[in-house]
């Protein structure tokens, strides 16, 4: 469904990703795991249409490496943000519906009752959606708005950061609903070894922006490379 070719993004004089390649299946619920600063948020960035790269992004088949933002939300690819980043002035279910005519290219009120319900957001649809909301709601939120977009490959960044154990779970448990329901890919970002290895078939790991490892996440977090990356120790 999604294959990265050599794909480096360089800010100045960092390289923030060098030559990362990687393929990924329809259905796949992928980890995408490393230390801070390895660029995670970049890929997200790059495959989302945010920041351009070198090297090649091709989605089913098609090379998308040149597609905008607003086209790539269009051919399926939904995001959400490290902070969430609900529009001002707007409530919950508007926010839902912009969301929506930007994804998705129409507005179709059924479905975003769909997504409030599953979401447990309907109690609050009509509130704002800056000021009103608790801290978990706001999690929802920003996954609600990801799924309003329609999306068939779907980025979560660090959506679970901050919860704690039991609200993870919690989250966890939702997040595989939405992929059996909305028949999503997914990619995680996710510091968690044990709510990964719940959810995900398979992790890759990025250290100074370069593909250290990548296999299912026992093997990926029993490598020493990415065991290293962890606990900082300097390795040639
Ligand atoms: N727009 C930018 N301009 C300059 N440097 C950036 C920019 N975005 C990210 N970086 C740098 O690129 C590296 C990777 O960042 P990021 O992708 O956010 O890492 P992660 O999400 O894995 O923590 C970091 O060193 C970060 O400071
Ligand atoms: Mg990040």
């Amino acid at each position: 469904m999604l294959r990265l070719d050599q794909v480096s993004v360089r800010f100045g004089g960092l390289m923030a990703l060098k030559d990362v390649s990687f393929e990924l299946k329809g259905g796949e619920i992928l980890g995408l795991v490393g230390p801070n600063g390895a660029g995670k948020t970049t890929l997200f960035n790059v495959i989302s249409g945010l920041t351009r790269a070198r090297g090649r992004t091709l989605f089913n088949d098609k090379d998308i490496s040149a597609l905008p933002l607003h086209k790539r939300a269009r051919v399926g690819i939904g995001r959400t943000f490290q902070i969430p980043q609900p529009m001002k002035h707007l409530t919950v279910r508007e926010n839902l519906t912009v969301a929506q005519v930007f994804g998705a290219g129409r507005n179709d009120p059924a479905r975003i009752d769909e997504i409030l319900d599953v979401m447990q957001l309907s109690e609050q649809a009509d509130r704002d959606a800056q000021s009103g909301l608790a801290l978990q709601e706001l999690k929802r939120l920003e996954i609600a708005k990801a799924l309003a977009t329609e999306p068939k490959l779907l980025l979560l960044d660090e959506v679970l950061a901050g919860l704690e154990s039991q609200a993870k779970r919690q989250f966890t448990g939702k997040l595989k609903e939405l992929h059996a329901r909305f028949g999503l890919t997914i990619v995680i970002v996710e510091h968690d070894i044990e709510t990964i290895s719940d959810l995900c078939s398979r992790a890759v790991v990025l250290n100074f922006g370069q593909l250290i490892a990548d296999g299912t996440p026992a093997e990926v977090f029993r490598n020493p490379l990415v065991v290293e990356s962890y606990t900082g120790t300097p390795h040639a």
